[in-house]
């Protein structure tokens, strides 16, 4: 059995007094490690990771950065690198985010070379893939999720394909209110899984596969009622604390 995974994306939210804060008030809302029904992550701006470590440190809460330079150092102003996330502690990081693709042209290229890092690294990478509108109403779903998963994987060793978390988030549901329906969350999830089985049938069965796209705690509990979505990378709804808590409580379902 797939464990499900909850986690919420802070995008560019959370000054260290705000992570602070925020930290505190979600140990306050979940259950115990041991009781709670899902993984539960937080993916958090650089500046708010080690606040966001030491204060859900030995609660089981996963603290995840949300982008990472595959090398090692060099001249790459502004960007940091796999032993800079470790240093501190984080067990993860976010790649591949399609604001991420879109306003700063993150390239699939270069996203191989993220994931087999973050692997390399022992950070645990979640990989985001999903179509625009005009993809889907084009019918080409498929073909860039095909795309995607493969480009992003391309490098991942296939003993190693089950520890890479994909989220699959439709771009023209993030933000928008416009969740997507269960049914075709468990359509495009289902066909992500299929494309790691054509590497290995093992990894297949094990990969969790999240979705992403304008979860909120009342449609969260009939998307994760299905049988490929593994859990949910919550963005707007995943600001409030209470909200995120019963985002995480409805994956018990
Ligand atoms: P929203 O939940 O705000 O739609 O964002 C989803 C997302 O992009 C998570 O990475």
């Amino acid at each position: 059995m797939r464990r499900p995974y909850i986690a919420g994306n802070w995008k560019m939210w959370g000054t260290r007094a705000q992570a602070a804060e925020y930290c505190d008030r979600l140990l306050e809302l979940l259950p115990d490690e041991g009781r709670r029904p899902a993984d539960v992550g937080v993916c958090v701006p650089f500046t708010a990771l080690d606040v966001c470590v030491e204060r859900l440190r030995g609660s089981g809460v996963v603290v995840a950065a949300q982008n990472m330079h595959f090398a090692a150092n060099g001249a790459y102003t502004g960007e940091v690198s796999p032993a800079m996330l470790t240093e501190l502690h984080v067990m993860g990081v976010v790649l591949g985010h399609s604001e991420r693709r879109e306003y700063y042209c993150e390239q699939d290229r270069a996203l191989q070379e993220k994931v087999a890092a973050a692997l390399a690294a022992g950070l645990q990478p979640i990989l985001c893939v999903g179509e625009t509108e005009e993809e889907r109403e084009h019918g080409k779903t498929e073909r860039k999720l095909r795309h995607q998963v493969q480009e992003g994987l391309e490098k991942v060793d296939r003993e190693r394909l089950a520890d890479v978390v994909i989220a699959y988030e439709p771009v023209w549901a993030i933000g928008t209110g416009r969740v997507a329906t269960p049914e075709q969350a468990q359509e495009a999830i289902s066909f992500v899984r299929a494309l790691v089985g054509d590497r290995s049938r093992d990894a297949e069965e094990r990969v969790r596969v999240l979705y992403g796209g304008s979860v909120k705690p009342d449609n969260a509990a009939e998307i994760l009622a299905q049988p490929d979505v593994d859990g949910a990378l919550v963005g707007g709804a995943s600001l409030d604390p209470e909200d995120f808590a019963r985002i995480v409580a409805a994956a018990a379902s």
